[in-house]
């Protein structure tokens, strides 16, 4: 089994990202860590503990990291998500925060629980902005080294005519929302090869579409209802907002997806060098520096006046339906079957 931590912003797609995380039976899910994104700290928090309630896996820490980016204002997304940030059910469980004691030490606890982790066997999963993330990294460089992957959803590299970007032209929330924590993360050269990037050139191509919908609710628990609500809400965003009918793209699961020590999805990858714009017109926005290996690694161990870039794994593609089958598996074990 993979030790894994995820750190999320819930968000109907970091719902679905938990319940693979934390039922999937090659890992084994250490905590989960929230950071302002799609609502706000408060409201993604509060949110993370209740999908958890509603899988039984109480069992899980929680812990609030940060609520801001460090050198902008938070941006939520109310259009996409609703205020509350999973809208669209009123099956999500009623649950008590407990008064934390723990509130503030996001970071000590993702450092502490992967660092207990074997070297070279853990991975931390990102499924919202990239603040908590790159503290983590300037405070505790050691958990880079230590860590096998780091498997992120952001970015966009409009490969594809509907997926350039989700805020602007160019952008794509998770980045656009903290582009210089992203950029940090992106220029890393511990990192060099131990990052996967799910953008939505990947995401949407894997579409929550009727048909999945319907397999999602069969046997109609009250988990599924509320699950099937979600993306009935998201479909519906989808639609309004990005006039994309054929069912949302289910971007944050397929990143948990990406860290399986398991071969049941089927993947084809390149690797690339990432920069991230942090000012001008395209804030936000994720290039692809060349996707010549050799000379970015050159480059990327200090090579002079040369830009300082990891080299990432990206998705050419991924098999939809294998990932399917790995979801509505991790729904079956939150039933109990
Ligand atoms: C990403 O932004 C959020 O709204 C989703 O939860 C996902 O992580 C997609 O751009
Ligand atoms: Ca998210």
């Amino acid at each position: 089994t993979t030790p894994i931590w995820l750190d999320c912003d819930p968000g109907h797609d970091d719902a679905f990202a938990i319940i693979l995380a934390a039922q999937h039976p090659s890992f084994k899910l250490l905590g989960l860590s929230t950071v302002h994104g799609n609502a706000s700290l408060e409201n993604v928090t509060y949110n993370a503990h209740a999908i958890l309630t509603a899988i039984g896996r109480t069992d899980v820490p929680v812990y609030a990291g940060c609520a801001k980016p460090f050198m902008r204002p938070a941006v939520h997304a109310p259009d996409i998500h609703g205020h509350s940030g999973i809208d669209g059910t009123d099956l999500i469980p009623d649950v008590t925060l407990p008064k934390s004691p723990h509130s503030n030490n996001a970071i000590v606890k993702m450092r502490d629980a992967l660092m207990a982790t074997a070297p070279q066997t853990a991975a931390l999963v990102a499924t919202g902005t990239l603040t908590n993330v790159a503290l983590l990294f300037a405070t505790f460089p050691e958990v880079a080294e230590h860590i096998k992957v780091l498997s992120i959803m952001g970015g966009a590299f409009g490969d594809r005519p509907d997926s350039a970007g989700n805020v602007t032209k160019t952008a794509e929330f998770n980045i656009y929302c903290d582009p210089e924590s992203a950029q940090s993360v992106f220029s890393n050269p511990v990192l060099n090869h131990k990052v996967r990037l799910i953008p939505l050139d990947t995401s949407h191509t894997v579409l929550a579409t009727a048909e999945v919908r319907e397999r999602l609710l069969t046997g109609g628990t009250k988990l599924r209802k509320m699950l099937h609500d979600l993306l009935i809400f998201f479909a519906a965003t989808y639609e309004r907002v990005f006039g994309i009918t054929a069912g949302p793209p289910l971007h944050d699961p397929i990143a948990v997806a990406a860290a399986l020590p398991t071969e049941e999805i089927q993947w084809k990858w390149e690797e690339v060098a990432i920069r991230v714009d942090c000012a001008g017109d395209h804030v936000g926005r994720t290039v692809k520096l060349r996707d010549d290996g050799e000379r970015v690694r050159e480059s990327s161990l200090g090579g002079e006046g040369k830009e300082q870039a990891c080299l990432t794994k990206v998705p050419k593609s991924v098999n939809a339906e294998d990932f399917w089958k790995v979801m509505l598996r991790a729904v079956d074990v939150s039933d109990g079957k």
